[in-house]
């Protein structure tokens, strides 16, 4: 493995996953790809002499070294939204891997412990929580609320961490004081870098962001004999709130507010639905924006629903604060890696929830399409060569 390792590393992967339907990669916490690829990155890692263990979370380590305290973590996750690209996750860790490999056989010994991680249902695309093994693991989410959460098909997170072993999950103060300084790689989800012809950059910032769900009562009924006064239908409040969406997020600059996800019960052509549940996705540059957009989406969803002799509810399911990533830190790599841009972003990342505990960064890789959570997602050929070489800078600088 050489800098072009990371690109063999994701060869290796290329076809784990792949979703015929959507198109893209279908790879969801525990399920038959996401396995797969947990098995691959261990023996990939043993193969680099590194030791193999997953926490009680779900989070896998592998540790070059005695494992923490104060180690230098990097790595990323290997889930990924419903048909979504090849790259969000897995370059991270495929190219921390490269970098470990590029390190050893440099005979470089490091100071510290380094490890590399993969944090278990960073999309929250099975259970609804992003970020999930590292919002338990900092205790940013309670235990009681992760056992909760089920998935699309009823299976509750509890049943299905024991299923896979995890035994008792929950904040692991153990864990998280292994963690001195995490460096995450990942694919830039937008097109600062190709603008400013660049292939990586230092990240500075992410926007606030939460997740709602909105549900909508109404009665179920027979399309063709319901009189349009006789119907209580959840589908216009629910279409109102995807328009009320958009209008509520372009009134205030920099924000952003999606429904991208609408399920209507039971969902038939000839059926007026009896309920539908829609989630809200809204970030901006502030709480107060935030938290105004989706009360405006509330009130004119419960205006819509009133209109319509229905029923809403708007319930939040996360909420993370603006992330600053550690100036020091984000100085200290812009000045090793020689002056890189320094970019912002709007995607919800493990650093974000790690950086409310330890010194945390970030590393954009170039990616063409500026397309990002749909297969035209990837980082060209020579960013990710760039962003092996500017991992293994950083190590080497940190640890
Ligand atoms: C994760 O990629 C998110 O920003 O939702
Ligand atoms: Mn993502
Ligand atoms: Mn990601």
């Amino acid at each position: 493995m050489t800098s072009s390792g990371a690109r063999g590393l994701l060869g290796e992967i290329a076809e784990v996953g792949r979703d015929a339907r959507r198109g893209g990669y279908t790879r969801h916490v525990f399920d038959d790809a996401e396995l797969e690829l947990r098995a691959w990155f261990a023996e990939r890692a043993e193969r680099l002499g590194l030791a193999v263990t997953t926490d009680r979370n779900g989070n896998v380590w592998a540790w070059w070294g005695e494992p923490g305290p104060d180690a230098l973590v990097t790595g990323s996750h290997l889930d990924s939204v419903p048909g979504g690209g090849p790259h969000d996750g897995p370059l991270g860790v495929v190219s921390a891997l490269a970098a470990v490999e590029r390190l050893q056989t440099a005979g470089f010994t490091p100071s510290r412990p380094v490890a590399v991680v993969v944090f278990a249902e960073e999309e929250g695309s099975r259970f609804g929580i992003a970020c999930l093994g590292s919002r338990l693991l900092s205790g940013a989410l309670s235990a009681e609320r992760a056992a909760s959460l089920t998935d699309a098909a009823g299976n509750r997170f509890s049943d299905v961490a024991r299923a896979a072993s995890l035994g008792s999950f929950g904040a692991d103060a153990e864990a998280l004081a292994r963690i001195g300084v995490f460096v995450e790689l990942h694919v830039e989800q937008g097109r600062g870098l190709v603008d400013l012809d660049a292939p990586v950059a230092v990240g500075s910032t992410i926007l606030e962001h939460g997740r709602w769900r909105i549900d909508v009562r109404g009665q179920g009924n027979h399309a063709g004999t319901t009189a349009l006064v006789d119907r209580r239908d959840p589908m216009l409040p629910a279409a109102y709130a995807v328009l009320a969406a958009r209008r509520a997020a372009a009134a205030r600059m920099g924000s952003r507010a999606t429904i991208g996800r609408l399920e209507p019960l039971p969902g038939g052509t000839n059926v007026i639905a009896s309920r539908v549940s829609a989630w809200l996705d809204v970030r901006a540059d502030s709480e107060k924006d935030t938290r105004d957009i989706v009360a405006e989406i509330a009130a004119g969803v419960a205006e819509a629903a009133a209109a319509e002799g229905c029923e809403a509810s708007v319930v939040e399911e996360s909420y993370t604060g603006e992330v600053s990533f550690d100036p020091r830190l984000r100085d200290r790599l812009d000045s090793a890696l020689g002056g890189v841009p320094v970019l912002p972003t709007g995607a919800g990342h493990d650093a974000g929830v790690l950086a409310a505990h330890v010194p945390t960064a970030m590393l954009f890789v170039r990616n063409p399409s500026g397309i990002s959570h749909a297969p035209e997602e990837g980082a060209d050929d020579a960013a990710i060569d760039a962003g092996v070489d500017a991992l293994v800078c950083a190590i080497e600088e940190l640890a």
